[in-house]
C-alpha cells in the first residue's frame, strides 16, 4: 500500500509521542522522536560542560557535534526504540528535568539543527514514517501528506510532564514544571532558526478534553484518507 509521511508538531507535552508511537504501530511505519534528538545532544553538552547554570559555550558545543552520532536502536523486551548518543544508550537520562532546563537553549543553535534535519531526512526517505517534533511539518518535511500540530493548555500540558516525572521517581515541584513548559513554549516558538509554528497546511487539534482513544480514532481517520488519497 501507498505509503506517506506523517508531520506531529506542537508544543512541548501535548502528547505527540503517544500518538505519533500509536499512528506507527498501527501502520507499521517507523517512529521517529526528534525531540529525543535534541535531548541527547543537550545530555552531550552537559557531561561536557558546555553548558550549566552559569554558562552555554555555543562554540565549543558547535566544535564538538562532528564527534556527536546519535542512533535509534530497538530495546528487545519492550520492542520500543531507544536513543543513543555515541553507541550508549542514554534513553533514560534525556527525559530529566535538567535536561529539560537545558534543551531548549541548544535547540536554538543553527549548526545543531542542520546536523540533526539531515540525519532525520535520511530517516524518513522513501518509507513510511511518523515523526514528531517543532519543525516538522514546516522544515524537515514541508511536503508531508499528513500534518498534525497539536496543543493543550499550558497548566493540562504541565499536569501530564508532572505525573510522568514523579511516575518515573523524580522529586520535582508542579510548579518548577510549569515554568519549565511555559519557559520552553516561549523559547521554542521565537527562536530566529525553524520557530514552533503551525504549518499552513496542518490541521491543528486542541486535545485538553480529548481522551488519548478518541485523539488517536481521530488521527487514524485522517490517516487513512490521506494513505488513500480521498483528502
Ligand atoms: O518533544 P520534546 O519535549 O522531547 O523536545 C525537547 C525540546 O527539543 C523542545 O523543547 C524543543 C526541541 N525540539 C526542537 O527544537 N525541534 C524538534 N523537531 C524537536 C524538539
Amino acid at each position: 500500500m501507498h505509503k506517506i509521511t506523517i508531520a506531529i508538531d506542537g508544543y512541548s507535552s501535548t502528547g505527540k509521542s503517544t500518538i505519533a508511537k500509536q499512528l506507527a504501530d498501527w501502520l507499521d511505519y517507523v517512529y521517529v522522536d526528534t525531540g529525543a534528538m535534541y535531548r541527547a545532544v543537550t545530555l552531550y553538552a552537559m557531561e561536557n560542560r558546555f553548558i550549566s547554570e552559569a554558562h552555554f559555550d555555543k562554540q565549543a558545543l558547535i566544535q564538538a557535534l562532528p564527534n556527536v552520532s546519535l542512533s535509534f536502536k530497538k530495546n528487545s523486551e519492550t520492542g520500543k526504540a531507544e536513543i543513543h548518543l555515541n553507541g550508549r544508550n542514554v534513553e533514560p537520562l534525556i527525559r530529566s528535568l535538567k535536561v529539560s532546563e537545558y534543551v531548549s537553549p541548544i535547540a536554538t543553535v543553527p549548526e545543531v539543527r542542520k546536523k540533526l534535519v539531515e540525519q532525520q531526512q535520511a530517516m524518513g526517505e522513501g518509507q513510511g514514517v511518523v515523526m514528531d517534533g517543532r519543525d516538522i511539518g514546516t522544515v524537515v518535511f514541508p511536503k508531508a501528506a499528513l500534518k498534525i500540530f497539536l496543543n493543550a493548555s499550558a497548566d493540562e500540558r504541565a499536569k501530564r510532564r508532572y505525573r510522568e516525572l514523579v511516575e518515573r521517581g523524580e522529586l520535582v515541584a508542579y510548579t518548577d514544571v510549569l515554568a519549565n513548559v511555559m519557559e520552553r513554549d516561549h523559547i521554542d516558538s521565537t527562536r530566529k532558526d525553524s520557530p514552533l509554528k503551525k504549518a499552513e497546511d496542518a490541521i491543528e487539534i486542541d486535545n485538553s478534553e480529548m481522551n488519548l482513544e478518541d485523539q488517536f480514532h481521530v488521527i487514524l481517520q485522517l490517516a487513512k484518507d490521506r494513505i488513500a488519497g480521498r483528502v
